[in-house]
């Protein structure tokens, strides 16, 4: 019985032995629905073109076959569609590997699909902190940069969209600092034109800042209101009065695009939610990130997360958009046996990412011709960028006293160069 992982390599198995008939129907979409089951969707003009439709019910009954539950039966498998690439607008979608005139349709119950990759945007610099798994010490390493970006006379803006579970917000601000509302409040509110309301009392600044200025958005106000009941809403599409529709995380983006104006900031640092989360995909593939730092631990749970991601944006064809943006963050390299530790951790980095990520260099080609690097070049995306364990940050009440004492050669020996990856001093 065909289960969901086989259906592409089906569907690719059955085409492959219908080539000829293949070629007569100039694009073939296969629709994959909601609950998994196939569709295919053709041009109105294969209907009456009977060579064309002739190859057509071949390749049906050929797939129904070989989908079994995950297709449409053969007699309700096609639409006839006067625009077959008006039904691909909106929704997910890749060319078949192999295939060049066959795409895959995937529509999924979530918004995000993590393979649609807006381009870097033109202002400020976008980082955003992200982790397959929770409690790494992404918040910290956050307040970390965004304090060190200031030292040297920055303006940083730091948005909490960890949104089921904010915490930057309060690492970087004390609570009488705390503005009225947050992004959760913004969201809610856009949804009926009232986003002007909140704009203004959604940011704060914090007041360790020496030289620069650090500007941060929170997750949700000094008091938080009906939380939970607003959380609902902050994934709700907008319909425009035209019928348009705008998802939330472009409402998201938007609202970036507005605070920068406002803020004007140099550098902005977004704190993602971690997992294979809508919340990381939005952060993650949406907002026009320059660089994502991916914090890992060495964990079996780690590389097998990176893992399935990456491997995704490979078969979606998303790869090389996202590739170049990527770097890899050693969270919390023990005290005890650091070098040994780093070591283990750079190599399974390197495995993930040149199995998922890095192309193959054909033999006796030149490695610098292509996206591939050795496991020790230290400039390759899987190369840690190391964050030292200290006992200093281990289990802090608050991040924000705490910076409030700590000095510059400090926050480096913990955390090396990435406080100050913003300023491509390093990297
Ligand atoms: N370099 C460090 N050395 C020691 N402890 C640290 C370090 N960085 C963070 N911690 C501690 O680890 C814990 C988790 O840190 P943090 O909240 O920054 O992680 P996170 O990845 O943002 O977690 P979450 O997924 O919950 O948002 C905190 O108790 C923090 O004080
Ligand atoms: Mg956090």
């Amino acid at each position: 019985m065909t289960t969901f992982d086989q259906i592409l390599p089906s569907i690719r198995g059955v085409l492959h032995a219908q080539l000829e008939n293949l070629k007569k129907l100039e694009r073939l979409v296969i629709n994959r629905d909601l609950n998994g089951r196939v569709r295919l969707v053709v041009d109105e003009k294969v209907f009456d073109n009977t060579e064309a439709r002739a190859a057509l019910d071949a390749i049906v009954c050929a797939l129904a076959e070989c989908l079994g539950s995950h297709s449409f039966p053969a007699e309700r498998m096609v639409l006839f569609e006067s625009d077959v690439l008006a039904v691909m607008q909106g929704a997910p979608n890749f060319n078949l590997e192999g295939f060049s005139n066959v795409t895959v349709v995937d529509r999924l119950a979530a918004e995000t699909d993590w393979a649609t990759i807006a381009p870097i945007a033109t202002g400020a610099r976008r980082t955003v902190f992200f982790s397959i798994k929770g409690g790494v010490g992404r918040s910290t390493a956050l307040a970390a940069g965004a304090w060190s970006l200031a030292q040297v006379g920055k303006r940083v803006l730091v948005l909490d969209i960890d949104l089921e579970s904010p915490g930057i917000s309060c690492s970087l601000l004390p609570n009488e600092r705390r503005p009225t509302y947050g992004i959760a409040d913004w969201l809610v509110e856009d949804l009926v034109d009232n986003g002007a309301s909140v704009f203004e009392d959604m940011i704060a600044t914090s007041d360790f800042s020496h030289d620069g200025e650090i500007y941060v958005v929170p997750a949700h106000g000094r008091d938080p209101g009906e939380y939970v009941a607003k959380l609902g809403r902050v994934w709700m599409p907008k319909i425009g009065a035209d019928g348009s529709r705008q998802s939330w995380s472009k409402r998201l983006n938007r609202l970036l695009d507005d605070l920068e104006k406002r803020w004007q900031p140099d550098v902005i640092l977004i704190d993602s939610r971690a997992g294979i989360d809508e919340i990381a995909s939005a952060c993650i593939t949406d907002l026009g990130a320059h660089t994502v730092l991916l914090f890992a631990m060495n964990s079996e749970q780690t590389w097998s997360g990176y893992r399935i991601l990456f491997r995704h944006w490979r078969r979606t064809r998303a790869v090389s958009d996202i590739r170049e943006r990527l770097q890899l963050i050693g969270s919390m390299i023990p005290e005890v046996g650091g070098v040994e530790y780093f070591n283990d951790l750079r190599e399974n980095a390197w495995n993930v990412f040149a199995e998922e990520l890095y192309d193959e260099v054909p033999a006796g080609e030149l490695i610098g011709d292509y996206f591939s690097f050795d496991e020790t070049d230290q400039t390759a995306p899987h190369y840690p960028l190391p964050i030292r364990w200290h006992r200093g940050f281990a289990a802090l009440q608050s991040i924000h006293s705490h910076l409030q004492i700590i000095d510059f050669s400090e926050v480096t020996s913990i955390f090396g160069h990435l406080p100050l990856i913003e300023e491509n001093v390093y990297v």
